[in-house]
């Protein structure tokens, strides 16, 4: 059964062991995200952490702060109750090969309508206890704002507070499509935000429908609830596709949705908190600086304003937090789950594709590891181009693809192959791209060059005129002899 609340799924950890409660009080500003990251940067991601009383300018909150609740391999598949997160990709594969698609588009319906029949379709209710205690601004009533939330200064150099596990949920002006995307928010006042999506993200594209069209458009951010509506909101699910009836599907109960009190939204149900209000169009604010997923400050930019018009919660909320910086920290995890789930629709559109990876050391996109069952020339470098169209891999700066023999999740064996298996002139290729925005190598912010390197083994055909060496490799019956032996030595 999914979780009921996000206080639940914290107490499953510290059933697991995978908790550290933090009695002390401890400051918003810095000191939690310092904590933080000695923990994210402990062997496996170490534990989750539950500040029981955070201070605001050393004020203590009412609401407790949990951090690093995703960042290790445990503790991503306790979030979405399972075993291990290749379960929930078993299951989509399931839904794939029930009628085995043609295409990427076909694939992706067929996923969609095997979601439906898995009755992940949400469900409305009048009541949600998000909505337990209500605080509309602007009408008087004495209630909590922006300022008693724990939200954390991450880094000495970032512009402010930031919201850093923020739910995003907007819909389509035109077609009443609804997205779930995940976009940091600067806190600017106890009632203003900015609002980070970047130009290629769903939430940019719906906002530019809304300021053509002239009209204010309504948002809601929610926190917390059942850490499958977040994990939804970070996956690159493509436009379309409704990362609600997602969570729905990977939490196998449809998620309650409850109409927001000042927006004509609706949201989860069972959520901790729910910021309600409306971007303004053509209405920007400077943005940052932000320590950020890259290890490096982003610069101030201009970005869209979040107005607040009320904010609803549960009486027993915790509040939700992340750190980013540099790597590894506890996004890698959430990142190398949304591959492994997906890893089947991959392989969907590639049926060479064996196995791919994400490693820490890119932060998402800057490095993919692929393995790949190769068997015509340049196989590798059409398996490249293939990834730089789908989605959000079009940010993937560096592509190394290696034979189905190499295991992507070991570094050093792909960087062995590399070394070995290139002639750099023949076996690269640098393309033109869409860059993730917040890359700040390009000469030009969201566009750049990207690059592929082929180490697989070469095939006639592929300008290679010699021998290729056989890999250095012990015999079965010597392993096995030599297994039995250390065993009885112990
Ligand atoms: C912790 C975390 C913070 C993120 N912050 C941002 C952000 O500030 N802006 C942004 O555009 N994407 C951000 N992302 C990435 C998006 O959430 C991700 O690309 C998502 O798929 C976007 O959803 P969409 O395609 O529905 O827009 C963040 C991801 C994580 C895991």
């Amino acid at each position: 059964m999914a979780y009921s609340s996000f206080r639940q799924f914290v107490e499953a950890l510290d059933k697991a062991g995978e908790l550290k409660r933090i009695a002390e009080p401890v400051e918003t500003d810095l000191l939690i995200a310092e904590w933080a990251n000695r923990e994210m940067k402990s062997p496996g991601g170490g534990k989750a952490l539950l500040f029981e009383r955070p201070l605001v300018e050393g004020r203590e909150s009412k609401f407790p702060v949990a951090i690093n609740t995703m960042g290790s391999t445990r503790r991503m598949a306790l979030a979405l109750k399972l075993e291990s997160v290749a379960d929930l990709a078993q299951e989509i594969q399931l839904i794939l090969k029930a009628k085995p698609p043609t295409d990427l588009r076909e694939g992706w319906s067929l996923l969609k309508q095997g979601i439906n029949l898995l009755h992940a379709r949400p469900k409305r209710v009048k009541d949600g206890i998000c909505q337990e205690v209500v605080q509309l601004f602007g009408q008087g009533s004495p209630g909590i704002s922006l300022v008693d939330l724990p939200i954390l200064k991450c880094w000495p150099k970032d512009g402010g507070r930031f919201i850093t596990l923020p739910n995003v949920h907007t819909r389509d002006p035109d077609s009443g499509e609804r997205n779930l995307g995940m976009y940091r928010m600067q806190v600017y006042d106890e009632r203003t935000t900015g609002m980070h999506w970047q130009v290629h993200k769903v939430g940019a594209r719906h906002g530019k429908r809304y300021y053509e069209r002239g009209e204010r458009m309504p948002v809601a951010v929610c926190l917390g609830g059942d850490p499958a509506y977040t994990f939804a909101a970070t996956a690159p699910l493509p436009d379309g596709l409704d990362e609600i009836l997602f969570a729905g599907f990977i939490r196998k109960r449809s998620v309650e949705l409850v109409k927001c009190k000042t927006i004509d939204l609706e949201v989860p149900a069972d959520v901790d908190f729910v910021l309600e209000g409306y971007v303004q169009p053509n209405e920007s604010r400077q943005e940052g600086p932000f320590g950020d997923h890259t290890g490096f400050y982003t610069a101030i930019e201009d970005y869209p304003v979040f107005h607040l018009t009320a904010i609803t919660n549960r009486k027993d909320a915790i509040y939700p937090a992340t750190l980013v910086g540099i790597p590894p920290m506890e996004d890698f995890y959430m990142g190398d789950a949304s591959v492994r789930v997906f890893l089947p629709v991959f392989k969907m559109n590639f049926p060479e594709l064996v196995d791919m990876t994400l490693p820490p050391e890119g932060v998402f996109h800057n490095l993919v590891f692929v393995s790949i069952r190769k068997q015509y020339p340049y196989q590798a470098f059409k398996v490249m181009h293939g990834l730089w169209g789908m989605g959000q891999m079009m940010f993937s700066k560096y592509i190394v693809v290696v034979d189905e023999d190499c295991d992507v999740h070991n570094t050093s064996e792909v960087l062995f192959r590399l070394c070995a298996n290139t002639d750099p002139e023949r076996d690269s290729t640098i393309i033109r791209n869409p860059s993730d925005s917040l890359d700040h190598a390009p000469s030009t912010q969201n566009i750049g060059s990207h690059m592929g390197f082929d180490a697989t083994q070469k095939l006639p055909g592929e300008n290679y005129h010699r021998q290729w060496p056989e890999l250095v490799k012990m015999t079965e019956e010597a392993q096995h002899l030599v297994d039995a032996l250390q065993k009885k030595t112990g």
